[in-house]
């Protein structure tokens, strides 16, 4: 049991507005890294939960702090971190954000044909940066095409000691599905295929592969 060990999970997604009624988003539900919560309050960590806007409900005996946008969501992941033993940056995060957010609802007609975007800053790069040795990071990588390659890339780039790589192009498994398939990279070499199951499942086979 993981007594007294602090766990960080970040899910869902962000939310960049461009005015009162609209928003950039992506179709992640949160169920993988509410899953990774539940499994790491089950195994005796104290578990805070950064959460995008899902419609999960929040497991019992957990901080949970609700976010919108990306930014919300570093300033959360960063008040909660230097204290975390086990950081599970699970969320998919809005990589732009519109450069402008108009305070009023943009009529139809006056709605501009492009909409400048501007880059977020990486919330999982900015965490590897400030790691610590006694500190666990974890990252996920949703990838269409050239997955274990793009996978390693952001396993070294952004300092990790794990990486869990999640086909995207594959809608039976994935953003909006109860089921995933996962292959697990660690920063030593080690890889590990966690055949197709449902998110609880898997999350269990991480944390297992994960404290080893
Ligand atoms: N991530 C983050 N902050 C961002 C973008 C991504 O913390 N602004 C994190 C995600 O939570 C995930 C990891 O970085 O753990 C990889 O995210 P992914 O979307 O796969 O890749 P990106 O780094 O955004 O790169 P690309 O979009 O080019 O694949």
């Amino acid at each position: 049991m993981a007594k007294n060990l602090n766990c960080l999970i970040s899910a869902g997604p962000t939310r960049e507005w461009i005015d009162p009624v609209r928003f950039i988003s992506n179709p992640s539900s949160g169920k993988m890294g509410y899953a990774l919560a539940k499994e790491a309050k089950k195994r005796g960590f104290v578990v805070n939960l950064v959460t995008g806007p899902v419609s999960i409900k929040a497991v019992d005996g957990i901080t949970v702090k609700q976010v919108e946008t990306a930014e919300e969501m570093r300033i959360a992941m960063i008040e909660n971190y230097d204290t975390a033993d086990l950081v599970l940056m699970c969320a998919a995060v809005s990589d732009h954000r519109p450069k402008f957010k108009w305070h009023q609802k943009k009529k139809k007609i006056e709605f501009p044909k492009n909409i400048e975007m501007i880059p977020n800053e990486d919330i999982l790069e900015q965490l590897g940066r400030k790691k610590k040795k006694f500190q666990t990071l974890v990252g996920f990588a949703a990838e269409t095409e050239n997955g274990a390659q793009n996978a390693l890339m952001k396993l070294k780039k952004k300092n990790l000691d794990w990486i869990a790589l999640n086909d995207v192009s594959n809608s039976s498994i994935g953003f909006n599905s109860d089921f995933n398939e996962i292959t697990l990279f660690s920063s030593g070499g080690k890889i590990a295929k966690l055949a197709f199951s449902s998110k609880e499942e898997l999350a269990t086979q991480m944390f297992e592969l994960i404290l080893k």
